[in-house]
């Protein structure tokens, strides 16, 4: 896919091949050690120029600081990037911002949101997408990478299914970042695809039981990313997606139901930032190093027959940094296509297998894994 200058409608030679905006973030550094392990200099961005300074200077790597509403420097910067991974979130607060710089530069737009709202805005936007001749693809991280994968992978299994189950486990810790983002969705309360449409439903609205390997457990629905990008990937109409949570949680999300109105009062919210603001920035590297996600997945026909797969992978955070820069380097070297994508639309159900330590298998004739928890 060649990137074009809108503007000059001619391609253009980008010096910068890759732009990570929000790379002294956590996970931004996650991936700048990624990128740096496989030889790659891409250019870094974020809005704290001491912060940036200190994460590129001993990596001898460019950098620019500049905030989001600086217009003129996202667009000098943008006009020589061929690709931009955007690592800042919220998404909720970053992400038109960072598109619209995209569109008007003609550059490619890759992130790590895991926000339904974010999808669904950024897929609404997909027209404008093309017309810039650039893709647009969100959520390259472990939501929803792993699971994108698993739902394209199953309607490939099961081309008739109407209805699709996707459920994770083996989150380790979450970074703070990761916290803000939910305490800004917090409040929200759970969501659902019916029927095409996303549904607004109760915290922990359904739970089921589920086999990730080695005997049954209880996930509760949460709102996963999928919600959003599964019905992209697969055209499947009915999408639910669990976590595995202790009981007490489930138990918690259900009885505080009452408080959703109370977790939406900005005064609540700036409380709960603080209090994320005093926790560690994320999972240390042992717990990285040592950690394990399983995903689970089930695609099911109105007449019953399903089919059902597992993956097994690394922790979350180290999912999403070695997904992330794969996802980018296919972007770079020209794969995709121009418009909204999901990870699976624009490289296959195939790219999760490309993460280190993946296994990938239909329940119904598993191999033996190496993986036991
Ligand atoms: N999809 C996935 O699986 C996945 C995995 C990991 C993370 N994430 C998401 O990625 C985001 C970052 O996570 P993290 O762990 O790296 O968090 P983090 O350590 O708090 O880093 C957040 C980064 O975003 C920047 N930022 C935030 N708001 C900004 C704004 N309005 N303008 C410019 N920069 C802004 C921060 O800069 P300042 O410090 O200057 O504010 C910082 O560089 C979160 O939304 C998280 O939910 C998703």
């Amino acid at each position: 896919m060649a990137a074009t200058d809108p503007q000059q409608n001619a391609p253009r030679t980008r010096q910068t091949p890759l732009l990570i905006y929000g790379a002294y973030g956590y996970t931004g550094q996650l991936i700048v050690e990624e990128c740096l392990a496989r030889g790659w200099r891409p250019v870094l961005a974020g809005r704290d120029a001491g912060r940036l300074a200190a994460v590129a200077e001993p990596h001898n790597l460019p950098h620019v600081a500049f905030g989001l509403g600086d217009r003129a420097t996202l667009d000098a910067t943008l006009q020589h990037t061929t690709a931009v991974l955007h690592c800042a979130g919220p998404f909720i607060h970053t992400a038109q911002r960072m598109l619209e710089g995209c569109l008007r530069t003609g550059t490619h737009y890759l992130d790590i949101t895991g926000e339904i709202q974010v999808f669904e805005a950024l897929a609404g936007q997909s027209d404008l997408a093309e017309e810039a001749g650039i893709m647009v693809l969100p959520g390259v991280g472990f939501d929803v990478v792993p699971t994108d994968c698993m739902a394209q992978w199953l309607k490939q299994q099961q081309p008739r299914a109407t209805q699709l189950e996707l459920a994770f486990e083996g989150f380790g810790g979450v970074s703070q970042g990761t916290a803000h983002t939910a305490i800004e969705q917090a409040g929200d309360g759970g969501a659902v695809r019916r029927e095409g449409y996303i549904q607004r439903v109760p915290p922990a609205h359904q739970t089921r039981q589920v086999d990730f390997g080695d005997g049954a457990v209880t996930v509760a629905s949460i709102p996963w990313g999928d919600v959003a990008t599964a019905y992209y990937s697969t055209g499947i109409p009915n999408i639910t997606t669990y976590a595995r949570l202790p009981q007490q949680t489930i138990r918690a999300m259900k009885g505080l139901r009452w408080a959703a109105p109370l977790a939406r009062q900005r005064p609540v919210k700036r409380l709960l930032h603080w209090w994320v603001d005093r926790q560690p920035a994320g999972p240390d590297q042992e717990t990285r190093t040592g950690g394990r996600t399983r995903v689970w997945g089930c695609a099911t026909a109105d007449d019953g027959t399903f089919a059902e797969g597992l993956l097994y992978g690394p922790e979350g955070y180290a999912f999403t940094a070695a997904a992330a820069t794969e996802a980018a380097g296919r972007t770079l070297d020209g794969a995709g296509s121009p418009g909204f994508q999901t990870p699976a639309t624009a490289f296959g159900a195939d790219l999760v297998l490309s993460v280190p330590g993946v296994e990938r298998f239909l329940v119904s004739a598993p191999p033996k894994p190496a993986y036991q928890s």
